[in-house]
């Protein structure tokens, strides 16, 4: 795999300076804006982290000011860019380097790896592409292109094709830290503009020249993906309960978005939403509307029935609705469901 390896910083390097999106991560790239976008981008397009990213090195230009950050405000920050639990890790790695390291980012992979939620992929971008050490950062779309250069055909997912991948391409690292640090990037900046999952462009990369998949025409049969398990499905109601405060909100004590805000929901295994209102200890509320969502996790599928009521009082705290927009974290799953109340221009609320 070498051979062919060793020839690629020569190829992309130059490619990536032609080539490269301006992007808010790439202008000044210290180890804390690096960091930042990385663990946006484990779970979501370039094209929409590029607002959230703003958004938050405004609100938070600094290591110290995310360590000091109000939780409500750093969940706000993050709504709508889902697995909530990373940005909890963020913060908890955020107060590690201020309190152990002196607000300063530790140099060694190894010991970005004791940062909360850094992995093996994270301390590698940040350690190439901040600090410009020869160290592999090897996500999706590098597993893609090497799979594809190589006509590997291990199943993606497999960690120790991956451990080896990162090995063999810290090997081939360029020499100097401004060309280590574009040589990452590069590599992102192939797989999502030229090797894309779908219909890659081969007439227009750089490696069309060494790459095996090309040279038998077998592009869509690499990276061997794994079989998926099916998502699990479940039923779910989700309550707009108002009442003169305004719309009730809880914070979820169990299963998927545990610790995070909601509208009082209840998973239903037949019961009517009536019924689920009674255990709630709620008897007197007035249905306004219904409506149904879906709603993808990563492993569960929710078919959402949206129950809007009205009622004097209920058993939860309640926002106004600006109240509730401005300030308060609520994850897409349930802000969909304020939907129902656009629907409904007629009744005044
Ligand atoms: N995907 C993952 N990291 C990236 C980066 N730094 N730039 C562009 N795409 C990426």
């Amino acid at each position: 795999m070498n051979e062919i390896l060793n020839k690629l910083p020569a190829l992309l390097l130059p490619w990536y300076r032609q080539n490269k999106r301006v992007l808010p991560w790439r202008e000044n790239p210290t180890p804390y804006r690096v960091w930042v976008s990385e663990i946006m981008l484990q779970q979501t397009r370039v094209e929409a982290v590029k607002a959230y990213y703003l958004r938050f090195m405004q609100a938070l230009p600094t290591v110290e000011d995310l360590a000091a950050c109000e939780e409500e405000k750093l969940l706000k920050l993050w709504e709508g860019l889902g697995y909530y639990s990373r940005v909890r890790n963020l913060q908890k790695a955020a107060k590690q380097i201020v309190w152990e390291y002196g607000g300063e980012f530790p140099r060694d992979k190894k010991m970005l790896q004791n940062l909360a939620g850094v992995g093996s992929y994270t301390a590698g971008a940040i350690a190439s592409i901040a600090f410009g050490q020869p160290t592999a950062a090897v996500d999706g779309n590098v597993l893609r292109v090497v799979s594809r250069l190589t006509e590997n055909a291990t199943e993606i997912g497999d960690i120790s094709y991956c451990k080896r991948l990162e090995v063999e391409l810290s090997q081939i690292y360029p020499k100097t830290g401004k060309a280590c640090s574009e040589f990452t990037q590069s590599l992102f900046e192939l797989g999502a503009l030229v090797c894309k999952p779908q219909n890659p462009d081969c007439a227009h990369c750089p490696l069309s020249g060494i790459c095996q998949a090309y040279k038998r025409g077998s592009q869509a049969l690499f990276p061997v993906m794994k079989a998926k398990k099916p998502r699990r499905r479940e039923s779910v109601y989700v309550f707009l309960i108002q009442t003169p405060e305004g719309f009730c909100i809880r914070r979820r004590e169990q299963g998927v978005l545990r610790g995070m805000n909601e509208f009082p929901s209840a998973v239903s295994n037949g019961e009517s939403a009536e019924e689920v209102l009674h255990g709630w200890g709620m008897y007197a509320f007035n249905e306004v509307a219904r409506k149904k969502y879906k709603h993808i996790f990563t492993h569960i599928e929710w078919d959402i029935t949206c129950v809007w009521v009205r009622a004097e009082s209920a058993p939860f705290d309640a926002y106004a609705l600006d109240e509730l927009q401005a300030g308060i974290s609520l994850p897409t799953a349930f802000k969909q469901c304020l939907g129902i109340l656009y629907d409904q221009v007629e009744i005044d609320f």
